[in-house]
């Protein structure tokens, strides 16, 4: 027999994801009003984003993946889909509620409370100094030129000779002087830069896969 109380208690599970969706929201348009240039973006990327971004992870063997900014977790739970059983998940946050809100809904996931700018030291921490592939999506194109320098230049000591770094930016940051100048900064870091759109986020999301770190 289906009670009144039965009933309520499959709506509301039926409204559980839409509830969790609309949490995740709040946090990162919270931190977004906080810290506008440090989140970079309104919204969270889309789950199409996070379906591209998940391939270039290793799925097979014990690989470590660092994510930079990794934010609410938009594209942590596709990571953490394809990860084999022996891999580790390291997201490297800055902003303090959403290192809150990733460790209560991506336990999973080693998330370090910290700056991108301090990858080597914070790796460290974790007693790891290789790393099989890096995820980020930190507004490159609002940093300072040495900035970036200096973030480029802790990925390739880190990433291992096999390894893949991603870029996400937005399609139009590209036209920026600083998106013009990250792609130039990737072109002489990298041996091989792969580009790819995916229109289905708004605004649509540029990816920059690299592989094979140039020497200096
Ligand atoms: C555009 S949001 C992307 C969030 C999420 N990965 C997504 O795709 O929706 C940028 C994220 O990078 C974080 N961030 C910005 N600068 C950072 C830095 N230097 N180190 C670590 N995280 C940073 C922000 O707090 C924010 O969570």
């Amino acid at each position: 027999m289906t009670t009144f109380r039965n009933r309520r208690t499959s709506l509301s599970g039926r409204w559980l994801p839409v509830a969790a969706k609309l949490g995740e929201y709040r946090t990162f348009f919270g931190a977004a009003v906080r810290n506008p240039t440090a989140v970079g973006a309104a919204t969270p990327t889309s789950e199409a984003v996070a379906a591209t971004v998940a391939q270039v992870v290793p799925t097979t063997g014990s690989p470590v993946v660092v994510e930079l900014g990794p934010g609410t977790g938009s594209l942590s739970g596709a990571i953490h889909n394809r990860l084999p059983p022996h891999a580790r998940h390291i997201g490297i946050e800055i902003g303090a509620d959403l290192v809150r809100h990733l460790q209560q809904h991506q336990p999973w996931m080693e998330t370090l409370h910290g700056d991108a700018g301090n990858l080597r030291a914070l790796l460290a921490t974790l007693h790891l100094d290789k790393v099989d592939a890096v995820v980020s999506s930190i507004p490159w194109s609002l940093l300072t030129e040495e900035t970036r320098q200096d973030v480029l230049r802790q990925v390739t000591d880190v990433l291992a000779p096999h390894g893949a770094f991603t870029a996400l930016t937005y399609l139009p940051a590209r036209h920026s002087e600083g998106g013009r100048h990250f792609q130039r900064q990737l072109a002489t870091t990298f041996d091989e830069v792969i580009t790819h759109t995916t229109w289905r986020n708004f605004p649509p999301i540029l990816h920059y896969i690299c592989r094979r770190p140039l020497e200096e």
